[in-house]
């Protein structure tokens, strides 16, 4: 049993008690609940440090007092709810608050879209203060929780929060955990010398420590900041500056560190926000030796926040951005005794990866082999499924599963950069190479979702059957995330099939950042003309909405159904079922620019099929299969209903 299972049992009994407005009790409850799991994991970090882990126990009820009343009530719902980010109910959207529609109050003016699309669950891309020049899209913080004044003011983002809570819209923001802006406060004192403050940062007086660290780091942005060093000649210091040079890794070797960060956490949970993205968060701990990702510590780091946050705010949960190997993401939900005491959601970047492999290759080999290793998440916990987002596709896949298929890693993952990057002729993809790293030869991949799949090209050569092709091939990779275990998750402008954005070459704080071309303003043309049935933006809009409200219909397409993966026999189709007894529903995608069949047998078998005919939920037509075939357009997707009866 994980700690949520044994909050809501807590709860449980509260709710039900008379005295349920005085909620001190609650917290002293929850407290002695995960006390033993905190004292370790704290003494396990900060062995010997008895002073600070007083200090936390006093900055845990301090932290509790301040939870504003409606949130402390929203959090025994969710309780009582339990796992409430696995319903199906829940659809996302990421996006800039400044590119979508100006400022906060420009977003809030659009809740009706996101109602008219099905959506009720936000990434809002960070909003507080960062620098003015460069600041990788805000992931430069130079303060947690103050709003930044370009996006408006905390008045206008108590007001959206209180209208998304109204509206039952959930909040994600980023809780950029593993770095600050070299203009947040302590920076700025490290670098005025103030005692104690470069102890909040890894700073050196010379190379010796720095150059052994880099002997094992790998560079994350090599192109534009390579190594992981900065000099900063105020402090006469070297700083580690893994990401940018302008962000300054936070030291949690220090316990303050830890401390004033679980402060940060809560007063932005106590903002309104319902799920905090853990930035980057496979890089919190840093060793000599190692690449100093995915460590230990770092699980131990994470897990500590967990458990210190659901004794102040059990409702809200967290988000693992682990953009990492495979193998390493599922470890973010926790492991052994802390199996679901880590991170509640995590992103499927395997999954994402996979999917846009299967496009450029017509095969779902890699996509099958890749999700079939994946070990079962713990139950409670809950993956996002994506398309794009804001950052580039990492050809992260396990080296193993593309040679078991006789593919040689290397050239494979060429082949893939040169597919979505325009070094084919014959490609119709639209990318752009991200940080290519001309020593090791790798690089990533950015464009949009439309770009990436050939619209661009389509329409660039007038070719009106080709950009026909692309709208089947958006409505089937979203469709297969809707279908999928978790909260989908659409990058906005994908649901109008807005193409690569290329301004960002004309401004210079962000010329060198290619994942710019997928940061689009949002083009509300479009939107003013969706009635207008002709236009294919309006098309894949109605598409996707369409499937929206399809997903939220269906409990079996929610987190808590089963998924069952089917190896069709057919190696362009991806076959899977999502199982809730005869509500089941089987999802055929065929990645092939050809019609693909599949044995009806086996269907038939498996209950998706009566008397020859089956029903697609999608178009809700009823069709017969021919001379025992089920066949499945080029880049058809079939959600076929289960008939009942049949063994599920
Ligand atoms: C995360 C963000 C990315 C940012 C990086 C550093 O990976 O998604 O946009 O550049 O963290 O903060």
């Amino acid at each position: 049993m994980n700690q949520l299972a044994i909050h809501q049992l807590l709860a449980g009994t509260y709710l039900e008690s008379p005295a349920k407005k005085d909620l001190k009790p609650l917290f002293d409850k929850r407290l002695a609940a995960n006390l033993g799991l905190i004292q370790e994991l704290f003494f396990a970090l900060y062995p010997g440090r008895e002073d600070s882990f007083g200090d936390l126990l006093s900055i845990l009820g301090a932290l509790f007092r301040k939870r504003p009343e409606e949130l402390r009530f929203q959090d025994l719902e969710r309780l009582r709810e339990g796992a409430w980010y696995q319903s199906e109910k829940w659809v996302g959207m990421q996006l800039y608050a400044d590119r979508f529609n100006g400022d906060i109050p420009g977003l809030e003016e659009k809740i009706p879209y996101f109602e008219k699309l099905g959506i009720n669950f936000l990434h809002i891309m960070p909003l507080t203060r960062r620098p003015a020049g460069e600041n990788d899209g805000g992931y430069a913080v130079s303060s947690y929780t103050e709003i930044d004044p370009v996006f408006g003011t905390e008045a206008d983002f108590k007001r959206l929060t209180s209208r998304f809570r109204e509206k039952g819209i959930c909040l994600m923001l980023d809780f950029v955990v593993n770095h600050t802006s070299d203009e947040f406060p302590w920076a700025q004192k490290a670098r005025a010398g103030e005692p104690g403050y470069a102890d909040y940062y890894y700073t050196y007086p010379d190379r010796t420590i720095p150059d052994l660290f880099e002997e094992s780091l790998p560079e994350v942005f090599p192109e534009t900041s390579p190594g992981n060093f900065t000099w900063i000649p105020e402090m006469d210091r070297w700083v580690m500056t893994v990401f940018n040079d302008y962000q300054w890794d936070l030291n949690y070797s220090n316990p303050k560190v830890f401390l004033a960060m679980l402060e940060n956490m809560v007063a932005l949970a106590n903002k309104g926000v319902d799920v905090l993205r853990f930035d980057a968060l496979a890089f919190l701990w840093k060793k000599i030796g190692t690449d100093s990702q995915n460590l230990p510590e770092a699980h131990m780091l994470i897990s500590l926040f967990r458990l210190c946050l659901q004794v102040i705010a059990p409702g809200v949960a967290i988000l693992a951005e682990a953009i990492v190997a495979p193998h390493e993401i599922v470890r973010y939900f926790g492991e052994g005794r802390f199996k679901g005491n880590e991170c509640e959601i995590a992103y499927n970047a395997t999954f994402m990866a996979c999917l846009w492999n299967s496009v450029a290759t017509k095969k779902t080999n890699l996509l099958n082999k890749s999700l079939r290793s994946i070990p079962p998440i713990p139950p409670g916990c809950s993956w996002v499924n994506y398309i794009r987002c804001h950052d580039d596709i990492g050809l992260g896949f396990d080296d193993r599963h593309i040679e078991e298929l006789g593919w040689d890693p290397g050239a494979h993952r060429r082949f893939l950069i040169d597919y979505y990057c325009q070094r084919l002729d014959w490609s119709p993809a639209r990318g752009a190479v991200f940080m290519f790293n001309p020593l090791t030869g790798d690089g990533r991949i950015t464009g949009s979702t439309a770009s990436l799949l050939g619209l661009e090209a389509a329409l660039e050569s007038g070719d009106a059957e080709a950009a026909e092709g692309v709208l089947d091939k958006i409505v089937m990779m979203y469709g297969i995330i809707l279908a999928s275990a978790g909260i989908p998750l659409i990058y906005a402008g994908d649901e109008i099939g807005m193409l690569n954005d290329y301004s960002y070459l004309r401004d210079k704080n962000k010329e060198n950042d290619s994942r710019w071309i997928n940061r689009p303003f949002h083009d509300w043309e479009s939107v003013a003309a969706l009635d207008d049935k002709g236009k294919l933006t309006s098309r894949i809009f109605d598409h996707i909405s369409h499937l929206i409200r399809l997903r939220r219909a269906n409990p079996a397409l929610g987190g808590r159904g089963a998924t069952v993966l089917h190896q069709s026999g057919n190696e362009h189709l991806f076959v899977f079922e999502r199982r809730a007894g005869i509500r089941s529903i089987l999802v055929i995608a065929n990645f092939d620019e050809n019609p693909q069949v599949l044995n009806a047998s086996w269907a038939s078998g498996a209950g998706y099929l009566e008397g020859g005919k089956y029903r697609n939920l999608i178009d809700g037509k009823e069709s017969a299969v021919q001379s025992g075939l089920l066949e499945i357009p080029p880049y058809g997707l079939f959600w076929l209903e289960h008939k009942g009866g049949a063994p599920a």
